[in-house]
């Protein structure tokens, strides 16, 4: 983690601002601990990648993605390479959804960043800045954490849930989400979140599978047994985007057989 990105951080519970402890003057931190001194937790850095939740902590369908990833993080990148191929392959289905960005050399969160598949896409573009990366599943961000390293890129990594984010308020130049909101535990927290973390004028850019596609994965992946009522709403959460944002957009995205497997739902906080 750079020093630097010490100060766009707060404690995910209060949002208290957080303390690098046994300071070493280090212009990056890969292992060590920030503490909030209002609730007085501390959170560890290992291997670069700042630890703001505990696996054993998560609950319903966060527990069972969790695990989930956790366990087949390896296959990931193949999985992708094959999905995406009958849409015109990875980075056509890719960059139709990082295009949407507005880069301008800023700050870019991608929110569920798994092991980086977006990132060889988004970091060819001369207008990226830095990137931050957060998701839930320790094994994705290892892997991503090898990619980012391998490649030299400016990429800071975190352990964390899309619904709490670790960031403070107006951070980020772009905000962007693909691949894991139809199952997220709680969306609307997750909306609320990406927006609070947004610069005011950003765009923000959430992308998933359609939800014909989402049910399919649900019952490959038995989510429907972690619910009360036994189903999984994977509709376009465009009904949970705030009155107030600015120029809602909802696209339909990875065209195959003439049908959109997934969708586009962009907007723009008010400035
Ligand atoms: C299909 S992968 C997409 C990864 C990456 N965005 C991409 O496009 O390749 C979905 C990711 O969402 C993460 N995820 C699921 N629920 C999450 C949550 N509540 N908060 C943060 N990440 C979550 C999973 O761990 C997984 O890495």
């Amino acid at each position: 983690m750079k020093r630097s990105t010490l100060e766009l951080l707060c404690c995910p519970s209060c949002q208290t601002e957080l303390t690098l402890r046994d300071e070493s003057g280090n212009t990056t931190r890969n292992e060590g601990e920030l503490f909030c001194s209002h609730c007085e937790r501390s959170y560890i850095i290992e291997n670069g990648i700042v630890h703001f939740i505990d696996s054993q902590e998560l609950e319903g369908f966060n527990q069972r993605l969790a695990r989930f990833y956790n366990r087949f993080s390896r296959f990931e990148t193949i999985i992708d390479w094959l999905s995406f191929l009958p849409m015109g392959g990875e980075r056509k289905a890719r960059t139709e959804i990082l295009r949407r960005l507005e880069l301008n050399n800023g700050r870019v969160l991608e929110v569920s960043i798994g092991s980086g598949g977006n990132l060889p896409y988004l970091c060819e573009s001369p207008k990226v800045g830095d990137v931050y990366g957060l998701d839930i599943s320790l094994a994705q961000l290892t892997n991503c954490h090898k990619l980012v390293t391998s490649r030299g890129w400016s990429v800071d990594l975190f352990m964390g849930k899309a619904e709490e984010l670790p960031f403070k308020s107006d951070s980020f130049d772009s905000v962007f989400h693909i691949g894991g909101i139809n199952f997220f535990s709680e969306k609307k927290k997750a909306i609320d979140e990406m927006i609070r973390v947004a610069r005011p004028g950003s765009k923000i850019v959430i992308a998933d599978e359609s939800e014909q596609v989402a049910r399919v994965v649900a019952r490959f992946l038995r989510l429907s047994r972690s619910t009360q009522n036994n189903k999984v709403d994977a509709s376009v959460p465009v009904h949970l985007v705030p009155e107030t944002m600015k120029e809602i957009l909802v696209d339909g995205i990875w065209k195959m057989h003439g049908r959109y497997h997934g969708y586009c739902l962009e907007f723009r906080k008010p400035g």
